[in-house]
């Protein structure tokens, strides 16, 4: 239970600014103008003076960003989950031809790193250095095309975060504060909320009992202005359900939460006042900002929020809603700081029914994952399977049949089979633009319609409905070669000649348009099969999604040699050892059939 207001503000802590009573914050207005502002310089901070004017701008650029990671353990599947969804929205913005900004990075103050780093053995800052570094070479592996990598104990973000004031003066006071603290939330914990032996519901852990004198920020003096915003921009918080929890939430009442902790010496100082450091979730929100931080730029909050701020798009997991959808845009409220546009809480990887987590030990590794499978396999696997916004499960079998069945076979083996036939019969050359060759054919409009399909996906976050799209102009594609037997046509001589090359040229042209629409996904993959489709690397990087209307392959251009792009994934099992002769007969068998389709 909190003691409030023991103390008054008794000094002029720089953490804390005010902004203009008149100041009004709407996150249907989006960027900050300064025209009609003034800022004045005291302390070192800068001081809002002046209501702030606000204009939306289409270029805009978009700004993304994941959660800043926990550095007290590697990451694990469940933490890469996100990074992979919000690159594949990345990619997909880029492939519009907006200027992304998609930012990640690390947290790593507080008292679970510290606790972590000393049960290595390590300094904090040693600690912190590998994690942070293991977070980035994972994210190298799994493709990644990061703009930013903000690490809280960047100097940059210290200078910008902790050196000056944000929250308005009055929001602040300082109390003694009672309560149930789980450290592996970061978090003081409501006690009905808790399980069992004071049990936190979500790290299955018991809450330890903390009594510490603290600064607080005024979150209940926000609950109205939250809940109209809620109501005014109904698409805040997304899927719309996690919205509705978010109103509940905030109907239910707002308690002011502590921004500033005592007993924490692993942390942001607070100015003047050498006894507390910043509550490491104030600290790591205000990253987002300072992320945008340009290495050769004053690091201020102020140019941060000029290189870009707001966010478009807070890309979270569930537990971690209530930070980014109810405390973050109370914060920046008081600060007089526009909120972000969207905030998507996404759901679980579980284990056993169980969330995979850090501090329950049930993960998944991922560079082992990466290692065997390749990053097009995991990224596809996550973001196919898991619809986006629940909770999915893993399982070693579902995997390598998805990935199998979609991008081995229907996807790889059309191309494969197709180049095979090209090769064999038309020296590899497109004989008619792809255009023409469609001219009147119903295939055609329904890859159209399947890519608009997957565009509107894409733009609704609906990532696995984007890959069940693309996946079935692959699979139309399979039946129209099969329904059209090429092979046969040629067999023909001059007669089914002309069809039959026509067909091939429909056929990959379609599977061109695969590539682009699914190398949000999975980028290795369609840069594969790009190159063999016979463009280069450059051409590949620099597509657009507009490149998806069909008629890109022309009269005259030359395809490289068919080699298969995605590799089925064959596993031999302990379990399996005693009977291997009799699988490696079978998976002969299995390849010769395999051939033979190629051949066909
Ligand atoms: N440091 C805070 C975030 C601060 S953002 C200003 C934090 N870090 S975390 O490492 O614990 O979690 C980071 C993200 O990983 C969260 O969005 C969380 O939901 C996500 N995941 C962690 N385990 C997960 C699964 N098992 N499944 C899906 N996502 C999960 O919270």
């Amino acid at each position: 239970m909190a003691c409030r207001v023991q103390y008054s503000i008794h000094n002029s802590l720089r953490l804390f600014f005010s902004s203009s009573p008149n100041f009004h914050t709407s996150v249907k207005c989006q960027r900050i103008s300064l025209r009609n502002s003034k800022f004045s310089l005291s302390k070192g901070s800068l001081y809002c003076t002046c209501r702030a004017s606000y204009t939306t701008n289409a270029a805009d650029p978009f700004v993304l960003t994941t959660p800043l990671y926990y550095v007290n353990a590697p990451p694990h599947m469940g933490s890469a989950y996100t990074t992979i969804a919000a690159d594949a929205i990345a990619r997909f913005q880029r492939l519009l031809g907006k200027e992304v900004i998609f930012i990640t990075g690390t947290d790593e103050h507080g008292e679970k790193i510290a606790s972590a780093a000393a049960a290595n053995g390590s300094s904090p800052s040693e600690h912190c250095d590998i994690i942070s570094e293991g977070y980035r070479a994972l994210w190298k592996e799994l493709d990644i095309s990061y703009d930013k990598f903000i690490r809280t104990t960047d100097s940059n973000h210290e200078a910008s975060s902790g050196g000056q004031g944000v929250l308005a003066k009055g929001d602040i006071y300082r109390a003694d504060y009672e309560g149930l603290y789980c450290v592996n939330c970061e978090e003081y914990k409501d006690e009905k909320e808790l399980l069992d032996d004071n049990c936190c519901p979500m790290h299955l852990k018991p809450c330890v009992r903390r009594k510490e004198d603290n600064y607080f920020f005024a979150l209940s003096k926000y609950q109205k202005q939250l809940e109209e915003i809620l109501i005014e921009n109904p698409d805040f918080v997304q899927p719309s359900f996690r919205m509705n929890e978010v109103q509940g939430w905030v109907k239910s009442g707002l308690r002011d939460f502590s921004i500033s902790r005592a007993s924490v010496n692993w942390g942001i100082p607070v100015p003047n006042d050498a006894k507390q450091t910043i509550y490491v979730w104030f600290d790591a929100l205000l990253g987002y900002i300072s992320a945008l931080l340009e290495d050769n730029k004053q690091p201020s909050l102020q140019t941060a929020i000029f290189s870009g701020w707001p966010a478009s798009l807070h890309l979270i997991g569930k537990d971690i809603l209530r930070f980014h959808a109810v405390y973050w845009p109370a914060m920046l409220m008081s600060a007089g700081i526009s909120l972000p546009k969207k905030v998507f809480g996404h759901g679980f990887l579980t284990k056993d029914g169980m969330k995979m987590g850090k501090s329950l030990g049930n993960t998944l590794e991922p560079t082992e994952l990466v290692h065997r499978f390749g990053p097009d396999a995991v990224r596809y696997f996550f973001l196919k399977e898991v619809e986006f916004g629940g909770d999915g499960d893993y399982s070693e079998d579902r995997f390598i049949n998805i990935i199998n069945a979609n991008l081995a076979n229907t996807i790889g083996n059309l191309l494969n089979r197709t180049l095979g036939l090209l090769r064999k019969n038309c020296q590899s050359t497109i004989t008619v633009d792809s255009a023409i060759a469609a001219e009147g054919n119903a295939f055609k409009d329904i890859v159209g319609n399947l890519v608009d399909k997957a565009r509107q996906h894409y733009e609704n976050l609906e990532l696995s409905s984007a890959c069940e799209a693309v996946l079935e102009i692959g699979t139309a594609g399979n039946v129209y070669i099969d329904e059209k037997a090429p092979w046969s046509l040629f067999k023909q001589g001059e007669s089914g000649f002309e069809t039959a090359s026509k067909d091939l040229v429909i056929v990959l042209e379609a599977i061109r348009i695969v590539a682009i629409a699914l190398s949000p996904i999975t980028p290795s993959l369609s840069l594969r099969i790009y190159t063999q489709l016979g463009y280069s690397e450059d051409q590949f990087n620099a597509v657009s999604w507009s490149e998806t209307r069909w008629g890109g392959l022309k009269f005259g251009h030359i395809t490289t040699e068919p080699k298969p792009v995605f590799a089925r994934i064959e596993l031999e099992t302990d379990s399996n050892n005693a009977t291997s002769e009799a699988k490696k007969a079978s998976k002969k068998k299995e390849r010769q059939k395999t051939q033979k389709v190629v051949e066909a």
